[in-house]
């Protein structure tokens, strides 16, 4: 049977990248059936919600799903509106967020990292409160949250280089961030042939900047991972070219750039789709297109070489001319 794709684009840049992306993926596999479903400001302008039920339909239904990027409410929280990605994080149980950074571009440091970041507790589980003078957030760790996610690190690390970092902050969070290391810990236990280090996340940040070939994989509560993998896309060549996979235990998984709608260049045509066609090559994984992923990862480390680069890497390239450029390697 052919599999299906459901396109999500979003907002802002969303509906720049995305489009293309299901270009090149149509181009490379001409039966894979595509649905489309919408999300975020836009929709909840219209809709009044940013998750309509027909789009949490269409993810259930599909094989694989694949998220532009969705724009937040600018000046603070909107009644009723939430995040589309985190609502889908939610509601699908999508527990672990893989972020590989891979180098690219010629003369950057070489990298060839994973960051697998806890996608479903911490302080995303979004419990604020405040009295206009004293603000608390609480972040949840569980032990069974924390063994989950250090079991898919494993996993991970077993298929790449056998390398695990665990992230964390324990010295001054022991509770909290000592419970999410205890319990990789303990996990990894399982793994012999993993070697398996810690760092503190402060001192990770260092490293990667210092010596990212020093990492295979990561493994890191929520906070940490979102922000260590932008540091890590940002030594590669930026955001535009860092994507993403949310995948849990039950087959729904969904492929999402890490980078955000991009008002300051919405609308201009001119946004890297990098990050999302790598989104796409992820899902073509996930989807057993192995010989179809790695293709286009030729093909776009190619476009890259060659040029001409889109704008974020100093280039002139529109969206769809870099997009040709990469249909024209395969
Ligand atoms: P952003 O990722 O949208 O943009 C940050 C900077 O990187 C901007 O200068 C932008 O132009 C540039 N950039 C990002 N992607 C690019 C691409 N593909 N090509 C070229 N340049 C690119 O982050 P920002 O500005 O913090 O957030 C903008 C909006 O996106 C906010 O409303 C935020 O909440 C939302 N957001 C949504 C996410 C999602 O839907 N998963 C993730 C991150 C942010
Ligand atoms: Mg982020």
């Amino acid at each position: 049977m052919s599999p299906t794709i459901c396109l999500i684009p979003g907002d802002g840049i969303g509906q720049e990248v995305i489009p293309e992306t299901a270009r090149v993926l149509a181009h490379l596999c001409p039966h894979i059936h595509f649905t489309q479903a919408e999300a975020g400001w836009e929709t909840f302008l219209r809709q009044g919600t940013a998750l309509p039920e027909a789009t949490i339909q269409a993810v259930a239904r599909a094989d694989a799903t694949l998220f532009g990027a969705t724009q937040s409410p600018t000046d603070g929280p909107v009644q009723g509106y939430k995040s589309p990605i985190l609502e889908l994080r939610r509601g699908f149980d999508l527990y672990a967020n893989l972020r590989p950074t891979h180098t690219l571009l010629p003369h950057q440091p070489q990298v060839d990292l994973l960051i697998v970041r806890e996608n479903s507790e911490g302080l995303y589980i979004r419990e604020e409160e405040s009295d206009g003078e004293t603000a608390v957030a609480r972040r949840r760790i569980t032990r069974g949250a924390s063994q989950r996610i250090a079991r898919v690190a494993l996993e991970q690390a077993r298929a790449r280089r056998g390398q695990l970092t665990i992230i964390h902050k324990a010295n001054v969070l022991p509770l909290t961030d000592g419970l999410f290391r205890t319990a990789a810990l303990e996990v990894a236990e399982e793994y012999p042939d993993v070697q398996v280090d810690e760092l503190l996340v402060d001192a990770a940040a260092m490293w990667l900047v210092k010596d990212p070939a020093r990492f295979d994989v990561l493994v890191a509560p929520n906070l940490y991972g979102d922000i260590l993998s932008d540091l890590a896309a940002g030594l590669t060549g930026g955001l535009g070219l860092a994507p993403s996979a949310n995948v849990g235990d039950d087959g729904v998984a969904v492929f999402e750039p890490v980078h955000g709608s991009a008002p300051d260049i919405a609308g201009q045509g001119v946004a890297n789709p990098t990050a999302a066609l790598l989104s796409g090559a992820m899902a073509l994984e996930h989807l057993g297109r192995v010989e179809e992923a790695r293709r286009l990862r030729i093909a776009i480390y190619a476009a890259l070489q060659s040029g001409p680069l889109p704008a974020d890497l100093g280039g002139n390239a529109s969206t769809i001319e870099f997009t040709e450029a990469v249909i024209h390697a395969l």
